[in-house]
């Protein structure tokens, strides 16, 4: 049966809330009214503007590659969505890595592709391993998808790597999508895959690294013809964006300095808090947090539904149990709070496990 639903996105946006969010994987959200904006500078006329030149110039400027390369979508989701629907037939084999973003699994099966999986092994530090990929690819496959950073571990995948993907790819003449949704939050930061051959495809917003889910601007860069029938395949789902969002975009890219402000430092601090947590306790296993704003550690006693069943009842505080990254005895931890509300949460965290030990 194809998957009609995400249970995961449904449980993200509907859980109950607590005061400690430890479930965030996004920055702190900017306010856009913090930017010189006067009403008349989101041209509210009334009509729509195809491919809005201006926004595909400023993503196109950001990320080094011609706008003929930029296709414009609501969010990194419904960049994901267009770019294997332009990419899928059903039928057509995908590789997805193994732990991943539910949704990336969701889709293809929606658009009835057949599924396998390639592991990113928590034993090998969810290293992207090409030899992995190399051992499920066929002569059918048609598309390799995967994150980087990994959503959960915030994992960097290489250059090495990611070429060795696209050397694969391009022996049975098939693509690479990667979603880079937390690639902006690497330390340094790395350029776009697209930049490694024609079989790179990748998606992108300015949802979790910029604090503007509320935009829902995001993008895919492809090559040009492939990029031109994702634009001409949108013309059944969407036909345009709302433009004012657009207008909202093309202005957050001029201050985007301003938009991402002190969150790299913020970040950086609060891995550095959880790597000094994580040292100091035997129940956890975790590589060490080096890029993004979540991390994947495996609580040493089994299914973290318990514990995070506990940390809600008793401390007001949720994570994300690994069930929904295929892994249970796992958790994701978001470094997305300011650091003091980070610490207060990591105070409870410590509190939660001490207890349920
Ligand atoms: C890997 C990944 N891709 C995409 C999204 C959704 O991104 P957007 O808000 O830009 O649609 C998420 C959100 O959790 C994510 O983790």
């Amino acid at each position: 049966m194809r998957t009609l639903q995400s249970d995961y996105m449904h449980w993200a946006k509907f859980k109950p809330a607590v005061r400690y969010q430890l479930t965030g994987s996004e920055v702190p959200h900017f306010r856009m009214d913090s930017l010189p904006i006067a009403i008349a500078d989101l041209d509210l006329d009334g009509a729509s503007h195809p491919r809005y030149p201006p926004l595909r110039e400023a993503i196109a400027g950001r990320y080094g590659v011609g706008p003929e390369r930029v296709v414009a979508a609501d969010g990194t989701s419904m960049a994901n969505f267009l770019a294997m629907a332009a990419l899928i037939s059903p039928g057509d084999e995908v590789l997805i890595e193994q732990p991943t973003y539910e949704l990336l699994i969701g889709v293809a099966s929606f658009l009835g592709a057949t599924i396998t999986r390639f592991e990113r092994k928590a034993s090998d530090g969810f290293r992207l391993d090409p030899d992995q990929v190399a051992s499920m690819l066929t002569p059918q496959t048609r598309l390799i998808v995967l994150t980087n950073l990994h959503n959960p571990s915030s994992v960097l995948a290489g250059d090495a790597e990611l070429r060795a993907l696209g050397e694969l790819a391009r022996r049975v003449g098939a693509r690479v999508l990667i979603d880079e949704v937390y690639l902006d939050s690497a330390v340094p930061p790395r350029r776009s895959a697209v930049h490694l051959g024609p079989e790179f495809v990748c998606t992108n917003s300015l949802t979790k690294v910029y604090g503007l889910s509320g935009l829902r601007c995001g993008w895919i860069l492809a090559e040009p013809e492939l990029a031109e029938r994702m634009w001409r395949l949108n013309d059944l789902f969407g036909v345009n964006q709302a433009h004012p969002a657009e207008r909202l975009a093309c202005i957050a890219f001029e201050h985007i300095e301003k938009v991402v402000g002190d969150n790299p430092a913020m970040l950086a601090r609060n891995r550095e808090r959880w790597n000094e947590f994580v040292r100091a306790r035997d129940d956890l296993d975790c590589i060490p947090a080096e890029h993004g704003i979540t991390t994947f550690p495996r609580w040493r006693l089994g299914d973290t539904e318990r514990l995070d069943a506990h940390l809600r009842e008793r401390y007001d505080t949720a994570v994300v149990p690994g069930r929904w990254f295929e892994m249970p005895d796992h958790f994701r931890v978001g470094f997305g709070l300011p650091t003091p509300e980070f610490e207060d949460a990591l105070a409870r965290l410590g509190a939660a496990l001490d207890d349920v030990k």
